[in-house]
């Protein structure tokens, strides 16, 4: 039989995606894979043979720029090489760094094509056109008025065991070190049947547990039912074959008594919870406009473990805030000690442009905050191998998630978010399955299969 030739060949392309910080970014990367998929790209982890080239950056800590710069410097050398062998390499820089910097990256980096903050995933076919079309860089960092989620596909490419579903973006709060006000810009929260419609494909297509995420997470709010995260939890609750459920990144003034209560009414619900509290001083917490005291923090944490005894916590510090005192510092110390952690993430304040802590007076000397950061890292990593000591000789539910590097060992993880190693084999992947702690080490657990 003879074919025709229409002369029209469809080329695939491909995508690299670096991405820089939290959740959000790992999530958001994803959704540009899946909207590059649909236009003809596919994913490589090899930088040097990608058509398109994208930095999903975050801007939350410190040397967010220097490390975008020094990268660019990297791919800008890749791209002229590639130019020798007659392929056009497209830069591009996404995230919050190209939120905040958007123009200055433009100046500085001239060989970079697009430019664009996390408000405008869904226009990139839009901007890949104009970018091949037009001298120069297109800059996309306008907060527009459709929402990203309402035109991203609703699929996700690929669900492992464990997922992450986004629920809401943005944040109104206001902290006064933090970025993520201007560069995510207003709480924004997706519709819960949209979020429902997404963990049903998810669950269906092999994810036995979802962490539904978001910058303010239990700020959410569905704006037609009024609906908020608790709902939410109730509702994807219901799923069959979803078996474990959690949310993040949360602030104590939004816990509400009925997302409290769902600690206590929804088995699904892990008991496990992230929430941050940034320093134990009531002084600080006031300058980092937290809006609450360290004894509103300690009376959530008291009727969350009313609701659910079992409960194991995860907190955020920063040391060394502007005008942090020794006085300041041991009471964060102090709380820490009350509340005792499971694990928990702590960092040394670093002046972010634009945020009302940059121009504060009394900045704290970096020798200080070094000193006063391995005093709360040596606590913080005792208490979490005190933790994980405590659960030896104990039976713990493990979600299989996927076979361990060593041999005959499968991976997974406890409710507490724990890493557990276990005796078994591949079929195993996707249940729960009890482990019998036999090692317990600062990071990690393990064992063979409960019998009985
Ligand atoms: N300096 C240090 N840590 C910061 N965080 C946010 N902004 C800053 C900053 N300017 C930390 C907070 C937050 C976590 C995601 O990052 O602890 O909870
Ligand atoms: Fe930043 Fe979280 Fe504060 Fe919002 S609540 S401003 S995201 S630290």
């Amino acid at each position: 039989m003879m074919t025709q030739n229409t002369g029209a060949t469809k080329v695939r392309k491909k995508l690299y995606i670096k991405t820089w910080g939290c959740q959000m970014n790992v999530y958001d990367s994803a959704r540009m894979a899946d909207v590059l998929r649909l236009v003809g790209y596919d994913r490589t982890e090899e930088p040097t043979q990608a058509d398109l080239i994208v930095l999903n950056t975050c801007h939350i800590r410190e040397k967010a720029s220097e490390k975008l710069f020094s990268e660019l410097g990297r791919l800008h050398a890749v791209q002229k090489a590639r130019a020798q062998s007659g392929v056009k390499v497209t830069l591009a820089v996404a995230g919050c760094v190209a939120q905040a910097m958007g123009e200055e990256i433009v100046r500085r980096a001239p060989y970079v094509g697009m430019v664009f903050g996390p408000q405008t995933y869904h226009r990139l076919p839009e901007m890949l056109v104009l970018a091949a079309r037009e001298e120069g860089c297109v800059l996309d960092t306008a907060f527009p008025e459709e929402p990203k989620f309402d035109f991203l596909p609703n699929e996700q490419s690929q669900s492992g065991v464990t997922a992450f579903v986004s629920v809401q973006e943005g944040c109104d709060r206001f902290c006064s070190y933090c970025v993520v006000p201007y560069t995510r810009g207003a709480e924004y929260s997706r519709s819960l049947q949209s979020i429902v419609d997404e963990v049903k494909v998810l669950v269906e297509g092999g994810a036995r547990e979802i962490t539904l995420l978001g910058q303010n997470v239990n700020a959410y709010r569905d704006e037609a039912s009024g609906a908020g995260l608790v709902e939410v939890i109730h509702k994807i609750a219901l799923i069959n074959g979803l078996l474990r459920i959690r949310y993040t990144t949360s602030h104590p003034l939004d816990m509400e008594d009925g997302l409290i209560e769902a600690h206590r009414d929804v088995e699904k619900l892990m008991p496990f919870l992230h929430l941050p509290v940034q320093s134990g001083s009531d002084k600080i917490l006031d300058a980092m406009n937290r809006k609450h005291k360290a004894k509103d923090y300690l009376q959530v944490i008291d009727r969350l473990r009313k609701a659910q005894p079992a409960l194991a916590l995860s907190s955020d510090f920063i040391v060394g805030f502007p005008s942090e005192s020794d006085a300041d510092f041991e009471a964060t110390m102090a709380l820490v000690r009350e509340v005792g952690y499971a694990q928990a993430f702590s960092f040394k304040y670093s002046r972010r442009a634009g945020t009302p802590a940059a121009s504060m007076d009394q900045q704290v000397a970096e020798e200080v905050k070094e000193e006063r950061l391995s005093r709360l890292q040596a606590l913080l990593r005792q208490q979490q191998t005190d933790f994980n000591l405590a659960c030896l000789g104990k039976k713990m539910a493990v979600l299989i998630e996927n076979t361990s590097r060593m041999n005959g060992m499968m991976f997974g993880k406890t409710v507490y978010l724990q890493t557990a190693r276990i005796k078994g084999e591949a079929s195993m992947i996707g249940t729960e399955q009890w482990l019998d702690v036999q090692e317990a080490r600062p990071n990690s657990l393990a064992g063979e299969k409960a019998i009985g």
